[in-house]
């Protein structure tokens, strides 16, 4: 089944919110549905993108990063993978579950960071304007509970975690996080729509797929 115009979702939250399984079972579901879905995760997707990726957050990588050239970075992985992957999917029909987006920079960069909430909202105005997500499903969770479901998941995978230099911020660093993506789910009522990541996986579902389904009732062809 394709889709007038393609359907651009992302999802956003705090370390440990469940994202990653959460989008792994929507692509199964939607596909299962008919419809090509095109799975894809920030900063990556692409091959520039996941070796910008491997600086950002390996901790294997040592070299120093400034707060503005981390930004920098975060957003030239997401300019090529717009145009190498999310704009062909979108042209092609299909929907794009994307893990993490432009909010991702706002709440991390410009809130927890220091950057500024409205500096680096407004540079990703000008910089990504052509691409706005349909709709964002924000997991929202107390990153001192995410942290830990993190830690464990790592622990049971036995994996470092790919985003450990950010998760090693700590507590305070992740409440801004937690603060930062708030205020962009009030500022942007009608896109981001808030789960609580506290409840049960299955419910967490059914509440992110019903919002999905509600957006491609506006749009099926
Ligand atoms: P990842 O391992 O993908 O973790 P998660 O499962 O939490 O998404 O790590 C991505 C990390 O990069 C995560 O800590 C958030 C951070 N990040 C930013 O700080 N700014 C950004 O613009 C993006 C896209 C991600």
């Amino acid at each position: 089944m394709t889709i007038a115009k393609g359907l651009f979702i992302t999802l956003e939250g705090g370390e440990g919110a469940g994202k990653t399984s959460q989008s792994e079972r929507l692509a199964s579901t939607l596909e299962a549905k008919g419809y090509t879905v095109f799975r894809t995760r920030e900063p990556g997707g692409c091959e520039l993108a996941e070796h910008i990726r491997g600086w950002l957050l390996s901790p294997d990588f040592k070299a120093p990063i400034c707060p503005e050239a981390e930004l920098l970075l975060f957003f030239s992985a997401r300019r090529q993978h717009i145009e190498e992957r999310i704009k062909p999917a979108l042209a092609a029909g299909h929907i794009v579950l994307c893990d993490r987006f432009n909010d991702s920079s706002i709440a991390y960069q410009g809130e927890a960071r220091g950057l500024g909430f409205a500096y680096v909202e407004g540079l990703t105005k000008a910089l990504f304007s052509d691409i706005v997500p349909d709709l964002t499903l924000l997991f929202d969770i107390d990153p001192r509970m995410g942290l830990e479901r993190s830690l464990r998941l790592h622990k049971k995978e036995n994996t470092a975690g790919d985003g450990d230099k950010m998760e090693a911020m700590g507590l305070v660093f992740h409440e801004s996080v937690r603060k930062g993506y708030l205020a962009l789910a009030s500022a942007h009522p009608k896109r981001i729509h808030i789960i609580d990541a506290t409840q049960s996986k299955d419910t967490c579902f059914s509440e992110a797929l019903t919002l999905v389904e509600s957006k491609l009732a506006c749009k099926r062809v």
